[in-house]
Order: structure tokens, then sequence, then C-alpha cells
């Protein structure tokens, strides 16, 4: 077991970020890069958001976390934020477990494009700006919210409005050699550092920042990098506004 001495948590396992929602991700201390799916239960319904890779050594990681709480043939949604192969490579791999059409696969018109470029059969379901759903047995509503050319024209972000939790995908995101799961004070410069080449212009920057302003945010769950706590919310947000994105010449 390894414990991170500051937050005394263990990455090498699932670890339940809020009841009933764990990071079952992977840090890549080489690339000084992490990848973080994560897992919602409520009642019957289990839902990955953002699964990943499909190389061995990272769906290793992520089925063997999931399957720590539970069995992969569960899941009932698979949540992906756009096209990208970190996010979506592993679909294939989860069809073979549970088969066609027996999970629903939930992205953006514009993503679910590209999905069946990786192979995937399952149907897929599209949501737009503002779309809700009600899912499990709590009352748990997820509303999905448009972000678009962060970084893909057709890029979503999740917000859980049980636990307030934005899955930000791959804004927030993070490059750090010293990776912790949970941010701390010096997370903003690694949250700078991804977008700055990522993003292509301000303006969108700017309009997602504005949307998110009117939600009550608890926690933000990106794809790379940490999880963001309250306290910190604002550094990042404050790290983003106004800043040159788009700078690779
Ligand atoms: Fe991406
Ligand atoms: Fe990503």
């Amino acid at each position: 077991m390894i414990v991170d001495e500051k937050t005394k948590i263990d990455p090498t396992s699932a670890v339940e970020i809020r009841p009933g929602v764990w990071w079952v991700g992977w840090p890549d201390h080489d690339a000084g890069f992490s990848n973080n799916p994560y897992l919602i239960i409520d009642g019957d319904e289990v839902i990955l958001i953002d699964p990943g890779s499909r190389l061995e050594e990272h769906w290793n990681w992520v089925r063997k976390k999931v399957e720590s709480i539970v069995p992969i043939e569960k899941i009932t949604m698979v949540i992906v934020h756009h096209q990208d192969p970190d996010l979506c490579a592993a679909i294939p791999l989860i069809e073979e477990i549970i088969g066609i059409n027996n999970f629903e696969i939930v992205t953006s018109e514009r993503t679910a494009l590209f999905i069946p470029y990786y192979g995937v059969k399952t149907e897929v379901t599209t949501v737009d700006d503002g779309d809700e759903i009600e899912v499990g047995t709590s009352g748990r509503v997820l509303r999905f919210l448009t972000s678009p050319y962060l970084h893909f024209p057709g890029a979503i972000v999740t917000y859980d409005t049980k636990e307030k939790i934005l899955f930000s995908s791959d804004i927030f995101g993070g490059f750090s050699v010293n990776w912790n799961l949970y941010a701390d004070e010096y997370y903003a410069e690694a949250v700078k550092n991804f977008a700055q080449p990522y993003f292509p212009d301000k303006r969108h920057v700017e309009n997602f920042l504005q949307k998110i302003e009117k939600l009550d945010i608890d926690l933000i769950c990106p794809q790379h990098g940490s999880i963001i706590p309250k306290e910190h919310i604002p550094d990042v947000i404050n790290a983003l506004r106004d800043l040159e994105v788009g700078v690779w010449k």
C-alpha cells in the first residue's frame, strides 16, 4: 500500500471522494500526467466517467479499481466528455465484457460521430447544453454543459447536482510531476501550464467560466491532474481568467 504522506490516501486503490463517488484513475509519474476516470454508484445505476486508455498497463488500473467496488458487468452508463483516446479508447474493452447495447454511452452529438471509430458498436445517446438526466434512486440529477473548443468543439462537462461536483474533463487539468490526488496551493500553476497550449482562444475560456459561475460547486474533478477541493476552486478559476492561451506557434 502506497500512502500519500500529505493526504494519507492510497492512490493505488480506488478512493471514495464523496459518498458513492470514486476516483478510479492512475498516475503516470513518468509522463507527469494522471488520468482520472470516476465512478458513481446510485442505486442500480453504475456510471463510469471518461474510462480512459486501452493500454493494458492503464486499463488494468481502472478495471482493478472498479472491480474492487462493483463488477464491471454492472456498469449501466459510460459518460465521455469528448472523443480523445485518453477517455474513450477503453470503451470497446468494456463492450467486450458487458456486451453491445447492454449499457448506455452518453456524450455530445459531435463526439458521438467519433465513438464508432474506436470500434464501439453500442448506440450512443447524445446530450446538449443544459440537458439533465435523473439517475439512480436518490433523485440524483446529472446536468451536461457544453464547453466549446475546450479543447474540442463538441466538448462537454458534467455537473452532479447531488454532490455538487463538476466533472470538468480537460478543463482544470494539470501536468504535475509531484502529483497528488488533491490539489494544493501550487496546483493553479499546473492548470495554467496545461491550458496555455491546449485551449485555442481565451474567449472560449471566459464563456465557460461565466457558465460555471452560476453553479454551486464543492469539488472539481478534472480528467488529468488533481481533484480540486472547494478552498482551491477560486485559485484555479483565477488561473484561467485572462490567461493567454493558444500559445504554440
Ligand atoms: Fe482531450
Ligand atoms: Fe484528456
